[in-house]
């Protein structure tokens, strides 16, 4: 709807800035489509679409617009509804902070698919069961402290749990293998193979394929056991997730951690998980590394599969998950 020139005009508001919002807005919202003409896009019932926002960003629209009659309200509200500002915020309700928490998960979904050409059903689908799972687990008071630390632990990490998760899920449905309940706990383990991270002081890296000496390796055997018992002390998440979790770095040649457990006695989904999340460490940029293109990233899993450090079948099936046009994938 186009809508018409406000008395008093128009006021810019950064996308950036609203990303970082909650998802209620108590104002309209505008695009520009030319220097006279603006649409209406977000409003007081709707609130904000993360993942129309994250494809205005893509297109490189940098600022939304809003009237300036509502500029005390924006201010107030820019201020005021800063998701990570309610999450660390004690005075707000855990009820409240389950709505935030999915809101945040909507957000990184968004980024996550943002420039991919997975087919939407299969995105839809991915982003539901992921939803699912997080609003389940935000409403229980030891799982939400689980989710509140993984949001609060660093950007990355989250990002890269949602990431595993999303494609976990289609992975493991491409392969026609499971259930849809064991989707949701494949997608599940996914999400929280590096819960165990939120307990290990300081920085942490986790470099799938890199063969980890020392300290690293302690920090890798480490927060698999620490995954594991988060889950274990958690009733509301189901003992599977468990299994994925703690195996995530065992290779089928006995060259992985914590363990060195073979193929024969690794649990499927934990092996498909383990290529998903070295798929999505080889294609995001963190500690210091350049992103791979998605093709870069998938030869290098042939290279891993062939060495035996990672499961030859769920490494082919991830061919099915490469965009087809060029840019990154997450
Ligand atoms: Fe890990
Ligand atoms: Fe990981």
């Amino acid at each position: 709807m186009v809508a018409h020139a406000p008395a008093g005009g128009w006021i810019p508001v950064a996308i950036e800035d609203l990303r970082k919002l909650a998802r209620e807005l108590p104002l309209d919202l505008f695009i520009q489509l030319s220097e006279s003409n603006y649409c209406h896009v977000f409003s007081r019932t709707t609130g904000l679409d993360y993942g129309r926002l994250a494809n205005y960003r893509q297109k490189g629209v940098t600022h939304l617009h809003a009237r300036e009659s509502d500029r005390a309200i924006l201010e107030q509200h820019l201020r005021e509804h800063q998701l990570d500002r309610l999450l660390a915020d004690s005075s707000v309700r855990p009820e409240q902070k389950a709505g935030l928490i999915l809101n945040w998960t909507e957000r990184t979904i968004a980024d996550v698919f943002i420039s991919t050409s997975y087919a939407p059903e299969a995105m839809e689908d991915s982003r539901r069961l992921v939803l699912q799972y997080v609003d389940l687990m935000a409403r229980q008071p030891y799982s939400l402290a689980a989710l509140l630390r993984l949001i609060s632990h660093e950007h990355y990490l989250h990002f890269h749990s949602v990431a595993v998760a999303v494609f976990s899920a289609m992975l493991a449905r491409a392969s026609g293998k499971y259930s849809t309940e064991d989707v949701a706990l494949i997608s599940w383990g996914g999400f929280l193979h590096d819960i165990g991270a939120t307990r290990i002081e300081g920085d942490f890296y986790c470099d799938p394929l890199a063969a980890a000496e020392g300290p690293a390796r302690d920090q890798l055997d480490s927060h698999c056991r620490l995954g594991l018992e988060i889950i274990q002390e958690s009733r509301s998440i189901p003992k599977e997730v468990g299994y994925i979790v703690y195996q995530h770095h065992e290779s089928p040649n006995g060259s992985g951690r914590p363990n060195g457990t073979r193929r024969a006695g690794m649990h499927e989904p934990g092996m498909l998980v383990a290529v998903v999340d070295a798929w999505s460490s080889l294609i995001s940029s963190h500690g210091g590394r350049q992103a791979l293109a998605p093709q870069q990233a998938f030869d290098v899993l042939v290279k891993a599969a062939e060495q035996g450090r990672l499961d030859g079948d769920s490494v082919e099936l991830l061919r099915t998950l490469i965009p087809r046009q060029p840019g990154r994938a997450a």
